[in-house]
């Protein structure tokens, strides 16, 4: 018995093991691949090719694929992914044809499974937010109420713009105290990251907003920037502890939030989101768990795009002249008995051409992410493409960005008036999403970074240290958000402009 134990798990088998089991591994993907289904790029390396090109390149490598393969759509062998596999789309024509079938090709599965592991929430909470039935169902859902009460509180109107000025209102009190130095030197990104992010969440939680603490911020960014390991790795809480802890902390901070009356005196946009999370019985822990979801939506994207559109507009002398004579008449200037008073218009500002030109230009340069989508039936694209139900489509965001035939050859360019001197290509420009689950954030995001930009631009010179601007490239590590912040520090002494006199702010909308 004792040597046909031995025989059975003799050394030399373990090869021969290991080649059987990449064998069918490998069967296994080909079976996965149908003939309708788009074409199949094979991996350099058998089986883990795209997944090790992935981890290498993040989205420029379903890019790089597009660019040597040409394919409007393919298929990439994933290991992990259901059915081994995953869909990338990269065609501005091809895309509508997804975009009219949310219920088929759905973003809202991908939020009630993502928001679940980015919130950390409890199986029950996590189960009410899955039920989620198809677009265009009557039965109501959770995520579907949140969605509703978020589109209605961003929309354009007294709500939007009573948002917009207590983000303004915000930002005012910090600018005000560069007013007070000659010379404020500061760390580019990171001063605009803060700034951002304090006021826009002022604008969301109101006089209790738990961002007014820097520590809560500093373990937002923490955790904000290791979303991917707290999300994917097993065990988390101790194979991505320091991250973990700090979404925990951040937590703790909203569980006060609720505990000391702050929903009282939040935006209605949040007293909305409230009221619906208790209609559907999700307890005040799970609540709190739900603002790191929903911080993580509000701040990751707005805080790049609002680094980028700053750095563009003072890195360009011509850009930045032009900023400042544009938006010189949507300032009122008076003075009673020697004071002056400054009143800013900045509900009007994302609708200024040039203004709203280099925030798209931003975003069509630096929303290198994908959107990405659960197919949840079998689903023909175009007549051409079968798409397998339970598989992730990933509809890559610099494929249509950079794609030259709807930008011309100047796609790889920054151009601040690009969106100024030529008509948007038809479906090509994704920086919001598109279609049916376009972002609601995008009024408040554009109100509140240009009046920053322009406030900033109206009263202050930003000089690069070490006197010319370099680029600092972007870190693209972070796969849970579309826009990348900067990948080296960007040093730059802020000083109150020449001839500009100090007074009080206001805004009207
Ligand atoms: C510059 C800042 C922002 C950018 C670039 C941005 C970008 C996007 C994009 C691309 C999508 C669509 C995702 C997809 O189709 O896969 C999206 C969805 C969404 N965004 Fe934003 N966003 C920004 C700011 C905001 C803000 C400030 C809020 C909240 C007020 C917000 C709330 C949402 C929500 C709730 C969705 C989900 C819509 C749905 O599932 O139907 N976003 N955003």
């Amino acid at each position: 018995m004792e040597a046909a134990k031995l025989t059975i798990f003799a050394p030399w088998l373990v090869p021969f093991l290991i080649a059987g089991a990449l064998l069918l591994l490998i069967n296994g993907f080909r079976r996965a691949r149908g003939h309708r289904e788009p074409p199949f790029i094979a991996p350099k390396f058998p089986i883990f090719g795209h997944l090790i090109g992935f981890t290498q390149r993040r989205f420029d490598y379903y890019y790089d694929l597009y660019k040597s393969s040409r394919h409007e759509i393919y298929t990439l062998s994933f290991p992990g992914m259901p059915g081994g596999k995953v869909y990338v789309l990269n065609s501005p024509k091809l895309l509508p044809h997804a975009q009219r079938v949310p219920h088929k090709i759905s973003l809202a599965h991908v939020d009630a499974i993502y928001t679940a592991k980015i919130a950390g929430l409890s199986d029950s909470a996590g189960k009410t937010f899955a039920e989620y039935s198809h677009v265009g169902e009557s039965k109501p859902t959770y995520l579907a109420e949140g969605l509703s009460n978020a589109y209605s509180a961003t929309k354009p109107g007294p709500l939007l713009n009573r948002a917009t000025k207590v983000a303004v209102e915000t930002l005012e009190i910090s600018l005000r105290k560069l007013d007070q130095n000659e010379t404020n030197s500061v760390e580019f990104n990171a001063w605009v990251r803060n700034e951002i992010a304090v006021s826009i969440t002022q604008s969301a939680w109101g006089p209790q907003n738990p961002y007014q603490d820097p520590e809560i911020c500093r373990a937002f960014w923490e955790f904000q920037e290791n979303v991917p390991g707290v999300m994917f790795f097993p065990f988390s809480k101790y194979t991505c502890a320091r991250p973990y802890a700090a979404r925990e902390k951040v937590t703790e901070a909203f569980i006060k939030f609720y505990a000391n009356g702050g929903n009282d005196t939040a935006s209605p946009w949040v007293q909305g989101a409230t009221n619906v999370s208790n209609r559907w019985k999700i307890t005040d822990l799970d609540k709190a768990r739900l603002d790191i979801a929903n911080s993580h939506g509000i701040i990751a994207n707005a805080t790049p795009t609002g680094f980028w559109t700053m750095y563009h507009i003072f890195s360009d002398q011509a850009v930045l002249q032009e900023v400042r004579a544009t938006m010189e008449p949507l300032l009122t200037t008076t003075e009673i008995d020697g004071n002056i008073n400054y009143i800013l218009d900045v509900c009007q500002i994302r609708e200024i051409p040039l203004m709203k030109s280099i925030l798209y230009e931003v975003l069509r340069c630096y929303a290198n992410g994908v959107g990405t989508r659960m197919v949840v039936e079998d689903t023909v694209l175009a007549d051409r493409h079968l798409l397998k139900k339970g598989s992730f489509l990933f509809i890559s965001n610099q494929s249509c960005h950079l794609d030259q035939s709807s930008w011309g050859p100047t796609a790889h360019q920054f151009n601040a008036r690009r969106f100024v001197e030529s008509k948007t290509p038809r479906n090509a420009f994704v920086g919001w999403g598109g279609g049916q689950s376009m972002c609601p954030g995008r009024f408040l995001a554009q109100n509140q970074i240009l009046s920053f930009c322009a406030m900033m631009a109206l009263r202050f010179e930003a000089r690069p240290r070490g006197g010319s601007w370099v680029h600092p490239g972007t870190d693209t590590r972070n796969t849970t958000i579309n826009v990348h912040p900067p990948k080296r520090e960007v040093l730059v002494d802020i000083t109150p402009r020449e001839g500009r006199r100090l007074g009080s702010w206001r805004f009207s909308c």
